[in-house]
């Protein structure tokens, strides 16, 4: 791939989906979009090239690229520092907030606590927040909170890892990482050689596909926000725009949590922070 052919290709790309490949990028095009060269109509690099760059892209194009390009890497419990603070800081006080609800009778019927995985990629993390929630909530009486209380939305932007995510089905390499014995046993059921997430579990989580670039007006308000392993992809400015509109999706007191390497600097201010343990979290003040 030549110069020229790369820097339409990544242009491409940074157009659908907002990721910033730099000059030095051109090897991880090579990698991901050569065994799909073919599929896409095209022989070589420029043959691809000409067909993006005279705006020659449809549906098919523009979601295989997409799912060649995305990195989805994933796990369960993926850095475990925040599944603690979700557990231990955030829960507690989610349940607070649906006693509270319940207790206001009149709004019952908007009494669900909703969640969102913004970057759900195959489904471990909206899984893992299910699992936690599960375990706080186990042992309590269904008339102060059951699972149903709860609702847990996955989206990304990769329609092939939204399907592996909607089917909850997992290889054994994929349950080692993350999950406890304990935990597998517990919430997955061994179907064959995969495991299967727990039904109940899967009543809780929807997933729908979207683009953090578009606008956030139609996807709802949340008590929690899992925003994590996405923002590095992107431009200052396209972080900027992400969390602004995170901050206005935000119910009053909710907590948004980001990946390991991200944070707000120079970015937003309008968050408050609170440390728990080696985690940020992120709150819009009530
Ligand atoms: C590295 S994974 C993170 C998965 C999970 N949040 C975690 O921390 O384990 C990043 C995900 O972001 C998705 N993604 C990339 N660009 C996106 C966009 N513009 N809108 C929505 N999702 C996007 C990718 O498809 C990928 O599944």
């Amino acid at each position: 791939m030549n110069h020229e052919e790369y820097k339409i290709i990544s242009q491409y790309v940074f157009d659908v989906c907002g990721i910033v490949l730099g000059e030095d990028k051109q090897y991880l095009i090579e990698q991901r979009l050569s065994p799909i060269l073919g599929e896409l109509g095209c022989n070589t690099f420029e043959d691809l090239a000409n067909k993006l760059g005279s705006g020659n892209s449809n549906f098919f194009i523009r979601e295989k690229m997409l799912n060649a390009m995305t990195t989805n890497e994933t796990s369960f419990f993926r850095d475990e520092h925040p599944y603690v603070a979700f557990k231990e800081k955030i829960m507690p006080d989610i349940l607070d907030r649906i006693r509270e609800r319940k207790e206001r009778s009149w709004q019952r019927r908007g009494s669900k606590v909703s969640m969102w995985s913004v970057a759900a990629s195959s489904g471990q993390e909206p899984y893992s927040m299910a699992m936690i929630i599960a375990d706080v909530i186990s042992g309590k009486s269904p008339d102060v909170v059951s699972l149903e209380d709860f609702g847990i939305l996955g989206t990304d932007i990769s329609s092939k890892v939204l399907s592996k995510a909607m089917e909850g089905r997992y290889g054994a390499l994929e349950v080692a990482r993350g999950l406890t014995t304990e935990m597998r046993n517990k919430y997955f059921l061994l179907d064959g050689d995969s495991y299967i997430v727990d039904e109940k579990l899967r009543g809780i989580v929807n997933f729908k596909t979207f683009n953090i670039q578009e606008s956030f007006l139609q996807i709802g308000s949340f008590d929690v926000i899992f925003c994590r392993n996405i923002l590095i992809y992107f431009t200052d400015d396209a972080k900027r725009k992400i969390l602004s509109q995170l901050w206005h999706v935000l119910a009053p007191k909710g907590y948004l949590l980001l990946g390991a390497a991200e944070n707000m600097y120079n970015l937003n201010s309008d968050f408050e922070t609170e440390r728990y343990g080696a985690t940020t979290i992120y709150r819009k003040p009530s």
